[in-house]
């Protein structure tokens, strides 16, 4: 059966709801062991607090060598300017070992993102981030034009070829969308069902 991670940081909430959109598609996958993980928060305790960052957040921090425990990985990161969090890069900042090994080689990639503006990074985060999962080796896995809430005008939403996504408006007053969800969804089940072909 296919093993797969969610793997995320947020900060204020967007990514964590999105990544159980995520594993909630995954789950849909008959048999698929799916779990959610967290990259551990580099930031300094005070400034973190300051910055009104959300410390209940339930998934379990992430060892780097776990990753070679799956499939699967589906990567959630907010966008910092246009690019994936430094908590994130951090992370895969430690996988050195992982790439010396070459124990990602053929496994499923895939990454979900989040920005506050509708033009602030939504396909920029993705298109920097997907470099490093090749060089892992992986499969990349986007969200392909069948997932068709990504074609509609009837919302501002994210969504593209290349991940699911949410816009968290300028104060991250807005909560990922009914649809945003769905995409998330989508995009879990995608990535699960490639893996079970792969590997179940
Ligand atoms: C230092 C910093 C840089 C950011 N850079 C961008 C950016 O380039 N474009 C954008 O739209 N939002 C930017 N944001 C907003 C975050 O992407 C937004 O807070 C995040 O997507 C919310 O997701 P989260 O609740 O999971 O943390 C930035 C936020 C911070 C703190």
């Amino acid at each position: 059966m296919a093993k797969v991670l969610v793997l995320y940081h947020s900060f204020y909430g967007h990514i964590e709801a999105m990544a159980e959109a995520v594993a909630k598609g995954a789950r849909e996958v008959g048999g698929a062991k799916v779990e959610i993980k967290r990259v551990p928060e580099t930031m300094p305790a005070d400034v973190f607090a300051k910055a009104g960052g959300k410390a209940n957040q339930a998934a379990p921090i992430a060892q780097p060598a776990e990753l070679a425990n799956y499939d699967a990985i589906v990567f959630g990161t907010p966008t910092r300017f246009g690019n994936m969090t430094g908590q994130m890069r951090n992370f895969l900042d430690q996988t050195g070992a992982l790439w010396m090994s070459g124990a990602l080689v053929g496994k499923v990639g895939s990454v979900f993102t989040s920005s506050a503006t509708q033009h602030g990074g939504q396909e920029s985060t993705i298109l920097t981030f997907i470099p490093t999962l090749m060089h892992h080796g992986m499969i990349v896995v986007g969200l392909p034009y069948a997932e068709q809430r990504q074609m509609g005008l009837d919302e501002i939403k994210g969504g593209s070829p290349y991940c699911a996504s949410t816009i968290a408006g300028a104060s991250g007053e807005r909560m990922p969308s009914e649809q945003e969800l769905g995409m998330a969804a989508f995009q879990g089940k995608h990535v699960t069902t490639i893996a079970t072909k792969l590997f179940g």
